[in-house]
């Protein structure tokens, strides 16, 4: 480690420059052409104001400084100005002041362009709906065939290259959706329905986050986005539409029973099992998912387990009640958990 102390300042400093720009959640490392044309509006903008910001600072240090020799130690009278000078100064102020709105005029036409741009309704490949529940995403996959719908919660999957249109709306308070990667925020409003148009063309896992204030664990409301490869995605959809399998191990068949006579099964729905609950996310693919309790933790078996007992403790306000299981009732749920992939 050096010991020149400018270093410990530049080099934390380097080091953010370098990351602050990547990252899935990141407005300026856009994974979408729509976020790409706003963020090169936002370049463009920080470049000019930038420049302008620091040309003005200079004139303004340069006039600060200037000796005037003729101002001053004996009069508080400004000495008289030249008609030549006066001139000129018209003219610099009025240039100036022509380069401005210039600029802004530039800056409200590409602004407009880009807005339009954002406005256009492309065709669409899939219509997916979002539901905000305090404090996590329903999220279904529509189809007009009712029996290939997917409902799904708490991840969203996208194809990449492709346009879809996803319909906002929520059961309680606001929300927004906000995937700063792919698109700009929207509101997710009880008893309206919005729609965002997302057109996603590089894969990879993002994370959005509910950018609208909805309650205690409004912070604890995120969604990871998953951008899958065309092909991959409609493959993830096909899987998903499939009922849970049977468990074949004893032990998480006793799970299987245990979540029907407990609890779970009021809450929470699993297609193909006698479970139909609508208060909680559906579980029908649970253990595929990254995260629980909307982006919280990650999706292990000491995580679940915790979550299982006492959500409380981990997400306080959150609708889960405690449920105390004992030891092997607990292995037995968690191992049935784990088989609805
Ligand atoms: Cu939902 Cu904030």
């Amino acid at each position: 480690m050096t010991s020149f102390w400018p270093m410990k300042v530049l080099a934390p400093a380097m080091l953010w420059c370098c990351t602050a720009c990547v990252g899935p959640q990141n407005v300026l490392d856009p994974a979408s052409p729509q976020n790409r044309s706003i963020n090169t509006l936002f370049w463009a903008m920080v470049v000019v104001g930038g420049t302008i910001w620091i040309g003005v600072s200079l004139v303004a240090i340069w006039a600060a400084i200037r000796r005037r020799p003729e101002w001053g130690e004996e009069s508080s009278v400004p000495p008289e100005i030249s008609r030549d000078a006066r001139g000129r100064l018209t003219r610099i102020v009025a240039g100036a002041t022509a380069a401005t709105v210039l600029i802004l005029l530039v800056f409200l036409i590409y602004d407009f362009t880009v807005g339009r741009a954002l406005a256009a309704h492309p065709d669409r490949a899939l219509t997916i709906e979002i539901i905000g529940r305090q404090w996590w995403w329903e999220v279904r996959y529509n189809d007009p065939d009712p029996s290939k719908i997917v409902v799904d919660a708490n991840e969203l999957h996208l194809p990449a290259g492709e346009t879809v249109q996803v319909k906002l709306t929520s059961r309680d308070v606001i929300h927004s959706l906000w995937i700063p990667n792919v698109a700009g925020k929207r509101d997710l409003i009880p008893g309206y329905t919005s729609s965002i148009y997302l057109s996603p063309d590089r894969p990879g896992v993002y994370r959005a986050q509910c950018a609208e204030f909805c309650g205690h664990e409004h912070a604890k409301m995120a969604l990871p986005v998953v951008v899958h490869p065309r092909e991959q995605f409609f493959a993830w959809l096909e899987q998903s539409r499939t009922p849970a399998v049977e468990p074949t191990d004893t032990l998480a068949r006793r799970g299987k029973r245990l979540f029907l006579l407990s609890n779970c099964s009021k809450c929470h729905a699993i297609t193909g099992v006698e479970a139909f609950g609508t208060v909680g996310p559906n579980l029908t693919h649970v253990a595929s998912r990254r995260t629980i309790a909307a982006g919280t933790l990650p999706n292990e078996r000491a995580n679940l387990a915790r979550w299982i007992v006492d959500p409380q403790k981990i997400k306080p306000a959150v609708r889960m009640p405690p449920n105390p299981l004992a030891g092997s009732d607990l292995e037995a749920l968690l191992a049935y958990l784990e088989t609805l992939k």
